[in-house]
């Protein structure tokens, strides 16, 4: 080829990428213009009747936007800086409060017949946080036990299937895909804050056990069913579950970040790989299969699949995230995709602050008018645009 083509070859595709950069909406010039509606889309999570696991995935996507440092992602997770992380606290405080005498978080609503294991522990890490970073330390046992009593319920009392995972139901031995945020970013908190690998080990364990029950083989890839029962051997919910899915990436990404915060990270590299190409599958799955207007459908296969904002914001979360911690392992088609999804799920925010379209959380096959656990995935959504960005 001769070196005039090369130039006219060049100047074409600066010209595509910046046809594909306004077309794929600029990260930063999206997070600038919405980033004024966290506000709102804060508000109507903190006014929405919330249940067990709508308190600690509330609790979580308020830690990445309102005290960020303590996040996962951010620069002290696992100690005090010195500054009193309030909104996650008081969030915390009722799940404790609510926490009943089994150990689980945030259960003693609805006269406490919450059949789920693994969701009071969602807000597992926010308390456990309470314990090293309330400045009122005459709290600090107070928090400890609370967490301790949660991760003894999840360890030693919740059902286990035939492989050794946690059952996600208190009273059958399930696996949801949800479980994976609900319970196993927990253990491995916990491992961190107490320096033990053991746990760190048993939540990346966790994981691949909920991940060899559910990996199906999918249109676009494999991805993950979302409901099977171990004591009869057969599916409950094998449609592949933008949701469900969007529970695994989430958990999955937050368990390999936090082992590799921790210095036992040296001997457990293989297994914060694992977790990251686990939660790559599922971004290939799911960003191959996005709906005319550019939002993850509500199931990709056993379900309707109209665009769903809830696991959209989700995942475009996660691959922000990725994109800025595993940039080798995540080029620049994980943010164009992630823009894309951004744009929609922001572009969709009604004047009650509310994502819309979602999946109803109750009805997994219906549009839904407000999703708590929506609200929280767009709160950590601009919390990952904001890091991506630097800000
Ligand atoms: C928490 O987020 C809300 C909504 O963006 C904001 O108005 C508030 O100032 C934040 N508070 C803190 C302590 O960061
Ligand atoms: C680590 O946690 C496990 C599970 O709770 C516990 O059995 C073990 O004693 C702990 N190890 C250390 C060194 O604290
Ligand atoms: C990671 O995955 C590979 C491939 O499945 C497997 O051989 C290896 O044992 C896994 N590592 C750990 C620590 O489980
Ligand atoms: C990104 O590009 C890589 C390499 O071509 C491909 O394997 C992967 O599936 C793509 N992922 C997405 C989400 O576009």
């Amino acid at each position: 080829m001769r070196a005039s083509s090369h130039h006219k070859l060049a100047a074409l595709s600066l010209i595509c990428a910046k046809l594909f950069g306004v077309v794929s909406a600029d990260t930063s010039s999206l997070y600038n213009q919405n980033a004024g509606k966290a506000d709102n889309i804060r508000s109507a999570m903190l006014a929405s009747i919330r249940t067990s696991w709508e308190q600690g995935t509330a609790a979580g996507g308020i830690l990445e936007w309102n005290d960020s440092e303590y996040s996962v992602f951010g620069s002290s997770p696992f100690a005090s800086n010195g500054k009193f992380p309030l909104d996650t606290l008081q969030l915390a405080y009722s799940a404790a409060v609510r926490q009943t005498s089994d150990g689980r978080l945030s259960q003693n609503i609805g006269d406490a017949l919450d059949g789920a294991a693994l969701d009071g522990a969602s807000a597992g890490s926010a308390v456990l946080l309470g314990s090293f970073a309330d400045t009122d330390t005459s709290r600090s046992s107070y928090w400890l036990n609370a967490a301790q009593a949660e991760l003894n319920y999840i360890l030693n009392v919740a059902p286990r299937t035939s492989t050794g995972a946690i059952s996600h139901r208190a009273d059958s031995r399930q696996y949801w895909a949800d479980g994976v945020y609900m319970g196993f970013p927990f253990i491995a908190y916990y491992g961190a804050v107490t320096n033990n690998a053991t746990l760190l080990q048993i939540a990346y364990d966790q994981c691949r056990l909920y991940r060899d029950a559910l990996l199906l083989d999918g249109p676009t890839g494999p991805l993950w069913g979302h409901i099977y029962s171990d004591d009869t051997m057969s599916w409950i919910d094998s449609g592949l579950w933008g949701s469900g899915n969007a529970w695994a990436a989430t958990g999955m990404l937050r368990v390999a970040v936090t082992i590799q915060k921790t210095s036992h990270y040296a001997d457990m590299k293989s297994q914060v790989s694992n977790l990251t190409s686990w939660v790559k599958e599922i971004l290939d799955g799911e960003f191959a299969a996005l709906t005319s207007d550019n939002l993850v459908p509500d199931y990709l296969v056993g379900g309707p699949n109209f665009g769903d904002a809830s696991s959209s914001a989700a995942l475009a979360s996660v691959a922000y995230r990725v994109a800025k911690l595993y940039p080798n392992q995540f080029g620049s088609n994980y943010t164009t995709a992630a823009g894309n999804i951004a744009s929609a799920v922001l572009g969709g925010i009604t004047d009650l602050g509310a994502l819309s379209p979602v999946v109803d959380p109750l009805q997994w096959s219906q549009v839904g008018l407000l999703s708590t656990e929506a609200q929280a995935f767009a709160l950590m959504m601009l919390s990952a645009m904001r890091d991506y960005l630097g800000k």
